[in-house]
């Protein structure tokens, strides 16, 4: 559906997106995984033709002009404030000179799955922030795309919503749609089917959540603490990095074994009971931290693998 071929985007001495290949295959679930700045929207943007490289090439629906359709659901998208949900689903559909006929159907239907009836009549404006994206997500729907491009939908709303949102996103997907978004958080990559890392314009990884996992060179190992700082863990010679992780620790390590008996004996040395687990599947953010070398900022508080 999307190719992208040594893609560069420079703004003045910035390099937004650094020699970028990618591709997005039909029926793909295909995350955008980055820090701010990254370059998700950048990329994102020229996927979309709204700004042009600076060298390198985008090529969707394999080349062929009107043959594909796509929604596009920006990062701040510019919701009518003024307008009721409907009238800016309507106002939105006549950009695309759908007949009133069609738009009412349409807009019935898309209101229904992303459960937004009920708040048909209500100002925008008053709209909860999740609900503000659901909206931007309808909008994107009222042309019946093949493929939605959609930048951070789930930044900064609740947990709750963001579950409902990505089970809307699983079920357009069963019925066929691609679907190309990008993500600040780590826990919503291991929803995707393939998954890009990208840091400072430059794709570090490419592939399906599980493939990345093994691919990193470190092992990670899991320490349930009661909120103590372990952070001098990462001064230890055996442990690569040691992050936060929620009420727990997650140390890289090279290998294994003598981390842990180093660990334990720094450990005791200082008095502190904590258990170690034996060596756990890495997070996404692990293998992200693994590559890059570099923290990352996380959103907790939901369990992803129960929403597909
Ligand atoms: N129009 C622009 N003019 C100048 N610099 C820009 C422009 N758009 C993006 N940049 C720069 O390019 C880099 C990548 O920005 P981009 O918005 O693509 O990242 P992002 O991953 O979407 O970040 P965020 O998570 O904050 O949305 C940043 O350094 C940004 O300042
Ligand atoms: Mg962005």
């Amino acid at each position: 559906m999307i190719r992208m071929e040594g893609l560069t985007r420079k703004f003045g001495a910035v390099t937004a997106v650094n020699e970028v290949s990618l591709q997005v295959d039909r029926g793909d679930i295909f995350g955008l995984v980055g820090p701010d700045g990254a370059g998700k929207t950048t990329l994102l943007r020229l996927a979309c033709g709204l700004i042009n490289p600076t060298s390198g090439r985008v090529t969707l629906f394999g080349g062929e002009k009107d043959t594909g359709s796509f929604g596009y659901m920006p990062q701040r998208f510019s919701l009518c404030g003024d307008l009721t949900v409907i009238e800016n689903i309507e106002f939105f559909a006549s950009l695309y000179q759908i007949d009133k006929k069609t738009i009412k159907k349409r807009a019935g239907e898309i209101l229904e799955l992303t459960k937004l009836v009920p708040f048909k009549t209500r100002f925008a404006d008053a709209l909860s922030g999740g609900m503000k994206q659901k909206l931007a997500l309808t909008c994107a729907l009222v042309i019946q795309p093949e493929m939605l491009i959609l930048d951070e939908p789930t930044f900064g709303v609740d947990p709750e919503f963001r579950k409902e949102f990505w089970r809307i996103l699983y079920l357009l997907n069963r019925e066929g749609m691609t679907i190309f978004l990008s993500t600040p958080y780590m826990d919503e990559a291991e929803l995707c089917r393939q998954v890009a890392l990208l840091d400072q314009g430059r794709i570090v990884a490419v592939g399906a959540p599980d493939q990345l996992k093994k691919q990193i060179k470190h092992k990670i190992i899991e320490i349930k603490a009661d909120a103590k700082d372990l952070d001098f863990l990462g001064e230890l010679p055996e442990v690569a990095d040691a992050s936060f992780y929620g009420d727990r620790y997650h140390v890289a390590v090279l290998a294994v074994e003598p981390a842990k008996a180093a660990i334990a004996s720094v450990l005791a040395a200082k008095g502190i009971t904590v258990s170690i687990t034996e060596e756990i599947t890495p997070s996404m953010e692990d293998v992200f931290v693994s590559l890059t070398e570099k923290a990352v900022s996380m959103a907790y508080g939901w369990v992803p693998q129960d929403v597909a």
